[in-house]
């Protein structure tokens, strides 16, 4: 009989990307962690977050976004990067925020374009509203990084529910 670690599958791999990687994508990449972690699940998740822009590539997550995560127990970790094209080989699924994050990201991943989805489409109430952008958070009020938590709680919930019944990617 094969030992345990050879009947595990393969590693499911995802990549959170927004704009600029300190405020959406880390709160997703955060949020996803602590619901990997509660389902036992870290040898077979393996998650990243990273940005389209490079203006903010090295810094810590926004100190608005971090606090607002903190509060519900969620720290988030990790140095904004910008996409690269190695990305759209090592990962699986490539999780853009909004449609923007979207476009750029299928016009980067060339050929790997259809691994991008935007992650509010794993939020069934999301998908049926039709509302599926994360909004932007970093030039307005703390109520946008609040936002950004039910959101992406919610779509990370669906994504996860997903992969464990075997639907994603
Ligand atoms: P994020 O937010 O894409 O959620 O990390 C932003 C952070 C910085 C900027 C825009 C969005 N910016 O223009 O500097």
């Amino acid at each position: 009989m094969a030992a345990e670690h050879e009947r595990r599958p393969a590693p499911t791999r995802l990549l959170f990307v927004c704009l600029g990687n300190i405020c959406r994508s880390p709160t997703a990449e955060g949020v996803m962690r602590a619901l990997i972690a509660r389902e036992g699940l870290e040898e077979e998740i393996e998650i990243d977050s990273a940005g389209t822009g490079a203006w903010h590539v090295g810094s810590p997550p926004d100190a608005r976004a971090s606090a607002a995560a903190q509060a519900r127990g969620v720290t988030l970790s990790g140095r904004a990067r910008q996409v690269t094209a190695g990305d759209f080989e090592r990962f699986e699924l490539v999780l853009a925020m909004d449609r923007a994050n979207e476009r750029e990201l299928r016009r980067l991943g060339g050929a790997a374009a259809g691994k991008v989805r935007l992650l509010r489409e794993f939020d069934p109430e999301s998908r049926a509203r039709g509302e599926l952008d994360v909004p932007d958070p970093y030039y307005g009020g703390e109520d946008g990084f609040e936002e950004v938590l039910d959101l992406v709680w919610a779509a990370c919930e669906g994504l996860l529910g997903e992969i464990r019944a075997g639907g994603a990617p």
